[in-house]
């Protein structure tokens, strides 16, 4: 990569705008929501294991995903798009480095270790980093290589990797992370042993890179929160489909819980929103689901809710944040317990500057629902959060000003064009 490329990717991040929008408004209409950015980064990680071509289809145009396609350039392989088509090939050999500059500004590009120790490599790659909501250490990720045989040191912000003797093992993970799951289930296709691992994370994203990688030729049999792998010493190339976006339609839902809203959500997979549907059902919305979409209406009045995140099959901690900013105006006190991220509540202090009442003890957020938001210059302070503040754009009176919006455009495609069909007065600056 050269550093016009980086700057090009920076310049994208860094982006001036700012998100406006001018509320109280309801929302009516049919969104599609598109692919599923958390699918899509693993299963880029995931094409270093073959030489052969992969056909990557419903790939979402995000900041992140340019930071990963910019990565697998780095490392040996052409990548090209067509719409929301991505073709990536082998070009050169993997230089076996994944450099900070491009590590630092998506956690997820963690995931090409896995990828690169599939291939025996000796590899570095550059330590993530803290990032704003939690600590998010790779400790499940790089203990689980160890007991794959691969020698690891970290020093000097990187870690370095020698997998030459790279082997089948059995590892029951200490927490289901989906990442270090996701790495652990990339490597283990560089072994024709087999790998067990237990305490696996069951986000519908980890089973989709399992069909991935069986579509390239690995041996994967996954019942319940174990994943047996086999891998094989060639792969071939795929032409695969991703998943439509589970965290951006349960935003669109979230957002279709504005008070006097009707709004019909298209996408692949409804069931895996049950957690959250089911709470909308206990706040008092009519919600019908079909294959492929979810139609929700709103009540008169909007009962609050408790809910606690946990990991797939519960409470999303994705929709945590946009969730809670629904709950600033439901009727009685809600208790948002967040249980996967040890920091994860940076939005309450943007929803209190906008009238919200909320008080935090530890890993829990009283919400006492309020009659009316105010609308308010506030800051998007993570990608989730950023989406709440949308939410609380739509039920606030006036208008919103959300700025550091480089962290939406990082999950939400064209979120102001699909508001917008919506019927909401929304706009950049
Ligand atoms: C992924 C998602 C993110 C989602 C999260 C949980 C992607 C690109 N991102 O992030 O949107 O919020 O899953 O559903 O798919 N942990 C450790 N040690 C480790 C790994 C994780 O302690 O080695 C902890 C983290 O600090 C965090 C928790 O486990 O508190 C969950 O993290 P993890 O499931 O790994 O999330 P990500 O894969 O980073």
């Amino acid at each position: 990569m050269n550093n016009s490329d980086l700057n090009r990717i920076k310049h994208t991040i860094n982006s001036p705008d700012s998100l406006l929008l001018k509320g109280p408004c309801a929302l009516n209409g049919t969104v599609r929501v598109s692919g599923s950015k958390n699918a899509v980064l693993p299963i880029l990680a995931a094409t270093l294991i073959t030489d052969k071509k992969c056909t990557i289809r419903n790939v979402p145009e995000l900041t992140d995903i340019s930071i990963m396609t910019e990565l697998l350039k780095i490392l040996g392989k052409k990548v090209s798009r067509e719409e929301n088509v991505l073709y990536v090939e082998k070009e050169k050999d993997t230089p076996g480095v994944a450099p900070y500059e491009l590590v630092r500004m998506l956690r997820a590009s963690i995931l090409v270790m896995g990828a690169l120790a599939a291939g025996r490599n000796s590899l570095k790659v550059a330590l993530p980093g803290g990032c704003l909501i939690g600590e998010r250490p790779i400790d499940i990720h790089l203990k689980g290589l160890k007991k794959m045989g691969a020698e690891i040191k970290v020093s000097g912000g990187f870690v370095e990797l020698n997998a030459s003797g790279l082997k089948g093992a059995e590892i029951t993970l200490d927490f289901p992370s989906v990442g270090a799951t996701e790495n652990l289930a990339i490597a283990a296709c560089g072994t024709t042993d087999k790998t067990v691992l237990e305490n696996i994370a069951c986000e519908p994203e980890v089973d989709e890179l399992f069909s991935f990688l069986k579509s390239l030729g690995a041996k994967i049999k996954h019942s319940g929160s174990t994943v047996s792998i086999k891998g094989r010493s060639r792969y071939g190339g795929s032409d695969f489909t991703v998943m439509d976006d589970r965290i951006q339609a349960g935003t669109y839902v979230i957002a279709g819980a504005v008070k006097g809203s009707d709004v019909r959500i298209e996408f692949s997979s409804p069931e895996t929103l049950d957690a959250l549907v089911e709470k909308l059902c206990e706040c008092g919305c009519r919600i019908d689901t079909g294959s492929d979409y979810i139609h929700i209406k709103t009540p008169e009045k909007l009962k609050g809710t408790d809910i606690r995140t946990a990991p797939y099959p519960g409470f999303p901690t994705d929709l945590q944040a946009p969730f809670m900013a629904l709950m600033s105006c439901s009727e009685g006190v809600s208790l948002i317990n967040e249980t996967v991220f040890e920091n994860r509540f940076l939005h309450c202090g943007e929803l209190k500057r906008m009238g919200a009442d909320i008080e935090i003890k530890k890993d829990i957020a009283i919400v006492q629902g309020v009659e009316k938001l105010t609308g308010a210059p506030v800051a998007a302070k993570d990608l989730r959060g950023g989406a709440a503040l949308v939410i609380a754009g739509l039920l606030a009176e006036g208008v919103t000003r959300i700025s550091e919006t480089e962290h939406i455009w990082r999950g939400y495609e064209d979120i102001v064009g699909h508001f917008k069909k919506l019927g909401a007065e929304i706009w950049t600056e």
